[in-house]
């Protein structure tokens, strides 16, 4: 275990976190390279027995050393824009594993996919397929295509994370794909290759994907019978973990749950999981400043929305310990930042035992959690730590506060 409790004190791996925020300060994220290890891993081998690639979505987690971790293991990258791209570059990716997806690719974004060499392209509209025509001829290359399947299946997600129905921005509806496909064969600077959809994330059900499935199923079928057969077919990412009590299928779950549809299939099965591999294996380590007891009691901690916005924006629930087991009295806490919004909330009454100055750890906190922080109100962005067994690798320095105005002019006439 990654996580555990050694006389009262939570440790990652072999460092005992109040060690941690000792030395490197809070708030603080700090990632268990062996828990992101396995849950790749255990995704890769539960397709063994198929050829695939898995797409680490790098939106979840972007530090560099983390897809270096991954890019060692082999793992290709889902990418949603040009910076991503430059990171996975950085930390040592291979290009030609790299798919990527999002409605709004600029001309500049493609041109540099293209000359580094991407897997595919997860086009979403017929308009991008147009532009990248356009941009591949241009450049005497040829831009290898999936087309972005809307498949019209409702996840069971929060909306604000759902999105492969209809009224989502995203993909092309799967009843005009076909017409897509063929006109997309015939366009200059093509190479068609893929189907691929994303239906949401924290999915915790299997059914959903399942139906996506079988529905781009039949297309790709059709799509043979008019002599466009197709290389590979990507599921997208989703799997859901578990912040509370979801029961989320597990990688080998979704193996044999979409191994019988994809039975006898020739193509490549391509996926991009982003939560799953890296969203258990974070914390995020706060102090508590401010004890403020009232009609609500209040514990105001150094970390706030900017370090981690996921409560505060779709009111999810993270698990929330004191790192330090102590006499204190228990009390249903209210775990506040200090940023001046209403919304600053980490989580609402909370059965801790707490002093001021006392180290909390938001768990499940590795997936969209630091690439979602902001400056708001002026706060410098926090550090990161990789752990590995005793040693603790600082991944990413805590911004300074000379950070906050990089890149500003002031103005220099009077
Ligand atoms: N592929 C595509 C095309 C995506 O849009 C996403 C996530 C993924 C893969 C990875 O999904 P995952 O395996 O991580 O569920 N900020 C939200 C989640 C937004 C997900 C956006 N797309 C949250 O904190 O819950």
């Amino acid at each position: 275990m990654s996580f555990s409790r050694q006389h009262g004190t939570l440790t990652v791996e072999d460092c005992a976190v109040d060690d941690l925020a000792a030395r490197f300060g809070t708030p603080l994220y700090v990632y268990s390279r062996a828990a992101i290890e396995s849950a790749w891993r255990a995704y890769d081998a539960a397709f063994a027995d198929r050829d695939h690639l898995i797409c680490y979505a790098v939106k979840a987690n972007g530090s560099l050393a983390i897809l270096q971790l991954l890019a060692r293991l082999g793992s290709g990258f889902d990418i949603v824009s040009g910076g991503e791209l430059e990171r996975v570059l950085q930390a040592g990716g291979d290009p030609g594993r790299v798919v990527f997806s999002g409605v709004g690719k600029t001309t500049a974004e493609i041109e540099r996919a293209l000359e580094v060499g991407i897997l595919a392209f997860n086009v979403e509209s017929e308009s991008e397929l147009e532009r990248l025509s356009e941009v591949a001829t241009r450049l005497g290359r040829e831009a290898p295509v999936s087309l972005r399947v809307n498949p019209d299946v409702d996840a069971r997600t929060h909306p604000y994370i759902s999105t492969g129905l209809r009224d989502n921005k995203f993909g092309i509806d799967i009843h005009a794909a076909e017409a897509v496909y063929t006109r997309a064969a015939e366009r200059p600077g093509l190479r068609v290759e893929g189907l691929d959809f994303h239906i949401g994330s924290q999915l915790t059900e299997l059914e959903p994907l399942a139906d996506a499935l079988s529905r781009s199923l039949a297309l790709v079928d059709r799509l043979a019978e008019q002599g466009l057969p197709l290389k590979h077919l990507d599921i997208g990412g989703g799997l859901g973990i578990r912040y509370e009590n979801e029961t989320p299928p597990s990688p080998a779950a979704l193996a044999e749950s979409l191994g019988a549809l994809l039975k006898d299939r020739p193509q490549r099965v391509l996926m991009e999981p982003g939560r799953a591999i890296v969203g258990a294996a974070g914390l995020l380590v706060s102090r508590v400043e401010y004890l403020k007891p009232g009609h609500r009691d209040f514990a105001i901690v150094d970390a706030a929305m900017t370090d981690l916005l996921r409560p505060a924006l779709y009111d999810a629930w993270q698990r929330i310990e004191a790192v330090n087991t102590t006499a204190d009295e228990t009390r249903l806490y209210d775990v506040v930042g200090p940023v001046c919004e209403t919304a600053d909330v980490l989580g609402r009454e909370r059965a801790l035992a707490l002093s001021p100055g006392a180290l909390v750890a938001i768990f499940d906190a590795g997936a969209y959690g630091f690439v979602m922080a902001s400056q708001y109100n002026a706060r410098p962005r926090p550090a990161e730590v990789l752990v590995d067994g005793a040693e603790a690798h600082l991944i990413r320095a805590r911004e300074r506060v000379d950070d906050l105005w990089r890149g500003e002019h002031l103005l220099e006439a009077p």
